[in-house]
């Protein structure tokens, strides 16, 4: 595959850890556990492709209303993740930087997240997002909010928003928008992730489980891409 085809930013729904761990008897944490390992493969595959921009949802605004067992299993896998990666991150030359609200993190998820930025910050093979406690409609809100300020301090003019300057807004200001969105699990919708950023983007979606999508996967999905036709409104 020509690199000149592959797609800038790749972003990814991780979803149907619970329906794998279901399918084999085991508890919906160690499906998210599985989840973790795959992120893992997934991230060291795209990285070797040369896919330069991965974002990768990982709890959303909405997640907060599952089972607070699940919400503690799932912040502490993510904290552990972090720490335990960190040094990988940091040989691989990867970036690590995070989408969403900070403000509802516990200290030492945020902890984890700031060491992890601080010290991959100079990276420049893949940068990879981890959109936690994040949602498109929030990321648009907490921008709004951001430019609300700029004009009642007169630092910018109402004439001066535009597209570009939502863009610069978001948590996703340094990320190109996302080429290609991808969805395991079978379900067809968006479920609020980028989607001021998704407005060009191509979709595909496979009934795999997250943690049952390898690097065969990852490649049929690349594939995929390769065979769209992106027109951008034109012909
Ligand atoms: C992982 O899959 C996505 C997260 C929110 C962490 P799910 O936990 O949503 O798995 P299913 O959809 O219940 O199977
Ligand atoms: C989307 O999956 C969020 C993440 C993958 C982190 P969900 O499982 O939360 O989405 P819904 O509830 O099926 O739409
Ligand atoms: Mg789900």
């Amino acid at each position: 595959m020509g690199s000149e085809n592959l797609p800038v930013h790749v972003a990814i729904i991780m979803d149907g850890n619970g329906r794998w761990a279901q399918a084999r008897g085991l508890s919906r944490i160690s499906g998210h556990q599985e989840g973790k390992r795959n992120v893992k493969r997934i991230v060291k595959y795209a990285a070797n492709l040369g896919i330069r921009y991965l974002t990768l949802f990982a709890f959303s605004t909405e997640n907060w209303r599952r089972p607070k067992e699940e919400v503690n299993g799932l912040m502490e896998i993510l904290r552990l993740g972090l720490q335990e990666e960190r040094p990988e991150f940091i040989r691989e030359g990867i970036k690590v930087v995070f989408f969403g609200d900070r403000s509802r993190l516990s200290e030492e998820v945020i902890r984890e997240m700031e060491l992890t930025e601080e010290a991959t910050k100079f990276n420049d093979k893949l940068s990879l997002a981890f959109a936690i406690n994040y949602s498109g409609r929030d990321d648009i809100v907490r921008a709004v909010r951001r430019i609300a300020i700029k004009i009642a301090s007169k630092e910018i003019n109402i004439e001066d928003i535009d597209d570009r300057l939502i863009s610069q807004e978001l948590d996703t200001r340094d990320f190109p928008d996302p080429d290609l969105v991808i969805r395991t699990s079978g379900e067809l919708r968006i479920s609020n992730f980028l989607l001021w950023q998704s407005a060009y983007s191509e979709f595909y979606f496979t009934p795999r489980f997250w943690p049952d999508f390898d690097e065969k996967e990852f490649d049929s999905a690349i594939e995929a891409y390769t065979h769209r036709e992106r027109r951008f409104g034109g012909i």
